[in-house]
C-alpha cells in the first residue's frame, strides 16, 4: 500500500505531526489519559473509562517509531495505572478489557518482550474470560450478570476485545481463551450481522441464550448501521480470521467492507450512521473511518492477490486516509487531538463533534502500518 503515497499524501508528515502532539500533550498532561474534546482541548481524566488504553496504545506507537525514551517512560507509568487499575477491579464490569490492556499491557510485551506486562495481560484475559455466561453461551458486554437489561447482551465492539483472549490462547497453551473467543465471534456473525451485510450495534438473548432482538445504542434506530459498529465489525472479523484461519469470518469481514466502501461520501469521511436523515447536517464519524481503514488494512494482508476485492480496498483506504491526513494536518498547531470531527453518541447528545482518543489511537494505526508496516499491537509479531 506505499503507492497511496503517490497521490501526494506525506505520510511522515503526518505522523511528525502526531508525535509533535503527543509529546506535548505528554508534557502538559502526564498522569492523565486524554478521553473526548470539549471545544478545542481533550478533556484529561483518569483510568476509569473504557478508553484509555488508546492513549497508551499511541504513546507505545510513538515510542516504536521514534525510539524516544521518555516516550518509553510514559508508557511504562501508564502500564502501571493499568495494573493498579485490575487490583483495584476499579470501573472493569464491561467487555472493553482488550480495548484497555491489550494496548497497553500487551503492547509492552510485543514491542520489548516485557514479562511483567505479559503477566498484566493474562490476569486482564482472564478478568474478560469472567465474562462468559456459559448458558446463553456469550460475552456479556456490560454490568453484571444479572443486570435486567444487559444481562444477555452482545454488542458488535466486543469483536476487537477478542484478541486478547486469542492471545492468552497462544501464550499459555490453554485453549478455552480461544475458544471462548470465536464462538463470541460466530454468535456475533450469526445475529449482528445482516442479510444484506449490514450491522446492529447490539443484540439481546434470554438466560439460555434463545435471541430475543437486535437493537442499537449509539446509532439512529434499531435497525439502521452505525457507522462506526460496522467498522468494528470490518476489523473484529478479520483479526479472528487471522487467528482461527476460519474462512466464515474473512469472508464476514469483507462483506461488510464492501457495504462500508459503497457508502463512503464525498468527503471521504462517513457519517456516523449511514441510515441518518441527510436532511440538515449529518455529523461525520472520523473515528469511524479511521477505524475501517486499519481493518481493511488488515483484511488486505489475507486476500489472494486475485482477489475481485482487493483494487476496492485499496481505492477506499487510500481516499480515506487521504482525507483524515488532509483533515489532520489542516487543524490548528495547538490542537490536542490528531483528527476533528469524530463523534461519540450523537443521538445522545454526548460527543457529537470533536475529537474521540479512540480515533486518534486508529488513525495514527493507519499511518504506521501504511509508512512503517507496524500494525498495532492486536496480535503478535515476529521476533527476531
Ligand atoms: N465501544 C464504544 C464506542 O465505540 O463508542
Amino acid at each position: 500500500m506505499k503507492e497511496a503515497t503517490a497521490t501526494g499524501v506525506k505520510w511522515q508528515e503526518a505522523i511528525a505531526s502526531a508525535l509533535l502532539k503527543t509529546k506535548r500533550n505528554l508534557e502538559q498532561h502526564p498522569t492523565d489519559f486524554p478521553h473526548i474534546s470539549n471545544g478545542k482541548h481533550y478533556e484529561w481524566g483518569s483510568n476509569e473509562d473504557w478508553i484509555e488504553g488508546f492513549w497508551t496504545g499511541i504513546v507505545w506507537l510513538c515510542y516504536e517509531y521514534s525510539g524516544d525514551e521518555s516516550l518509553r517512560q510514559h508508557a511504562h507509568a501508564q502500564v502501571e495505572s493499568f495494573d493498579r487499575r485490575l487490583s483495584d477491579k476499579l470501573a472493569l464490569d464491561h467487555h472493553d478489557i482488550g480495548f484497555l490492556y491489550g494496548l497497553s499491557a500487551m503492547a509492552g510485551w510485543i514491542v520489548e518482550g516485557n514479562e511483567q506486562h505479559k503477566a498484566l495481560a493474562l490476569r486482564a484475559a482472564d478478568h474478560l474470560l469472567g465474562r462468559w455466561r456459559e448458558s446463553a453461551g456469550l460475552i456479556q458486554a456490560w454490568g453484571p450478570e444479572d443486570d435486567p437489561e444487559n444481562g444477555g447482551r452482545i454488542i458488535i465492539d466486543c469483536l476487537m476485545n477478542l484478541p486478547l483472549l486469542y492471545w492468552a490462547a497462544q501464550i499459555t497453551g490453554d485453549e478455552r481463551y480461544a475458544r471462548i473467543a470465536a464462538a463470541q465471534a460466530r454468535l456475533s456473525r450469526k445475529f449482528l450481522v445482516r442479510g444484506d451485510d449490514s450491522s446492529y450495534h447490539t443484540f439481546y438473548f434470554d438466560g439460555s441464550g434463545n435471541a430475543l432482538r437486535g437493537g442499537t445504542h449509539q446509532g439512529f434506530r434499531d435497525g439502521s448501521t452505525w457507522t462506526r459498529g460496522q467498522a468494528w465489525g470490518i476489523y473484529g472479523f478479520a483479526l479472528s480470521y487471522r487467528f482461527t484461519g476460519d474462512p466464515e469470518f474473512l469472508e464476514t469481514s469483507k462483506r461488510l467492507a464492501a457495504y462500508f466502501i459503497e457508502r463512503i461520501p464525498e468527503s471521504g469521511i462517513v457519517y456516523w450512521d449511514f441510515d441518518a436523515p441527510a436532511a440538515g447536517s449529518v455529523n461525520p464519524d472520523s473515528s469511524a473511518s479511521a477505524i475501517a481503514a486499519c481493518g481493511m488494512l488488515e483484511l488486505l494482508e489475507h486476500l489472494a492477490p486475485d482477489d475481485l476485492l482487493r483494487p476496492r480496498l485499496e481505492q477506499a483506504v487510500k481516499r480515506t486516509m487521504n482525507a483524515l491526513a488532509e483533515l489532520s494536518l489542516g487543524m490548528a498547531q495547538e490542537a490536542e487531538g490528531l483528527l476533528d470531527h469524530g463523534s461519540y453518541h450523537v443521538r445522545g447528545d454526548y460527543g457529537p463533534d470533536g475529537y474521540m482518543i479512540w480515533g486518534d489511537y486508529y488513525y495514527l494505526e493507519a499511518l504506521m502500518r501504511l509508512e512503517k508496516g507496524i500494525p498495532g499491537y492486536w496480535y503478535e509479531r515476529e521476533r527476531n
